[in-house]
């Protein structure tokens, strides 16, 4: 029933008109220049938000400013925000630092971090610049090493606001569901070195209870993690991960033309997907205690993830043991 409902959904609940003025805040999206993240960078924008894009190709960020600043979209009354870019490529590793600490100077507070790029079902054997399976390393590894370069400002910003205003968005997919069993996460060969031609599905799959795994590991340690404010608070940073739903965008572009003739009559807007991304990151209910390590699936709705992928976290400690492996991965990078 679920899945059902999460394929056919109801409308989304947080659109444009419920988006308050975001003058002075700042924002950062992965992929924010195509698809899901355009349309959330889209809103952002003419609500006023500095809008940080991060991305590999300047041509398509430059592409999406001229779309973005000539279209409002649904929103009335656009009061323009500010637009720009940090190059980086997701598949090495090496790019993400210096480009993050470049931006870092540029600002002392992130208010929301979407991390929102991703790739699908690429052919078999493609790999990272690391060596890693291409989806395993792009979804997974290489936002994590983000969010470690992150973690202080998104850090510093929540323990100066109001509760539930900063928050962590991993997005993630219905498809988190067919991840691999016992528990999401294929620990003994996280890359199928040992068996390459598995089918991507899986891998993608795979990649997807990672985003699930590591916003309800996040969720714990910010809470644990946050300083004790001058006036004797705790606020901490809101971790969620969500499912933005089947949306016409170019993350199928390594299907085949006839998987798109049969997949197309099922897949909404993209901005139905930008919308639950929205809700995820901006919608007051969303910034409550109870949604901090959830999961919202579309249109704006909280869900649940899969029974397989919540029973390895709460049996089998997957988050403590995917973030510790990531930690050490990652080190060499940051
Ligand atoms: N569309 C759906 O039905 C659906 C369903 C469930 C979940 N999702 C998730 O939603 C998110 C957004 O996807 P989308 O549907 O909007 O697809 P999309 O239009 O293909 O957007 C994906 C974005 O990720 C970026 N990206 C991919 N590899 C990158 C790399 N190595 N470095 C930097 N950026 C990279 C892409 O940039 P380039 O153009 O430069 O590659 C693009 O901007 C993904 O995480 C996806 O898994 C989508």
């Amino acid at each position: 029933m679920s899945l059902f409902s999460q394929s056919f959904p109801p409308s989304p609940t947080y659109t444009e008109k419920d988006v308050p003025d975001l003058s002075g805040k700042v924002y950062l999206v992965t992929g924010g220049y195509s698809g899901v993240g355009l349309e959330l960078c889209r809103v952002l924008y003419h609500k006023g938000g500095r809008v940080v894009i991060v991305g590999r190709s300047q041509e398509s960020y430059e592409a999406a400013v001229e779309d973005i600043k000539s279209n409002p979209g649904e929103t009335k009354d656009s009061k323009p925000g500010s637009l720009e870019f940090v190059k980086v490529d997701l598949v090495d590793l090496t790019t993400i630092k210096p480009a993050i600490e470049e931006f870092l100077t540029t600002t002392e507070r992130l208010d929301v971090a979407w991390y929102n790029a991703g790739v699908m079902g690429p052919p078999v054997g493609s790999k990272t610049k690391q060596n890693y399976e291409l989806q395993w390393g792009t979804n997974v590894v290489a936002h994590f090493a983000l969010h470690s370069l992150l973690t202080p400002i998104l850090t510093s910003t929540a323990s100066s606001l109001s509760p539930g205003s900063v928050r962590a968005i991993w997005v993630s997919s219905i498809m988190h569901t067919r991840s691999p069993m016992p528990y999401g996460i294929n620990f003994d060969d996280v890359n199928y070195a040992s068996t390459p031609s598995v089918s991507s599905w899986l891998t993608y799959s795979q990649s997807k209870a990672g985003a699930v795994i590591l916003a309800d590991e996040y969720a714990k340690r910010s809470v644990a993690n946050a300083p004790l404010t001058q006036d004797g608070k705790k606020n901490h940073v809101i971790s969620i991960s969500l499912n933005p739903g089947n949306l016409k965008t170019n993350l199928q572009r390594h299907g085949s033309k006839l998987q798109s003739f049969f997949v197309d009559w099922i897949l909404y807007p993209q901005r139905n997907g930008g919308l639950t991304e929205l809700y995820a990151g901006l919608a007051p209910e969303t910034g409550a205690e109870e949604f901090n390590g959830g999961y919202v699936i579309p249109f704006g709705r909280k869900g649940k993830i899969a029974t397989h992928v919540e029973k390895g976290l709460t049996e089998a400690g997957t988050g403590k043991i995917l973030w510790e492996q990531l930690e050490k991965e990652v080190k060499p990078y940051l």
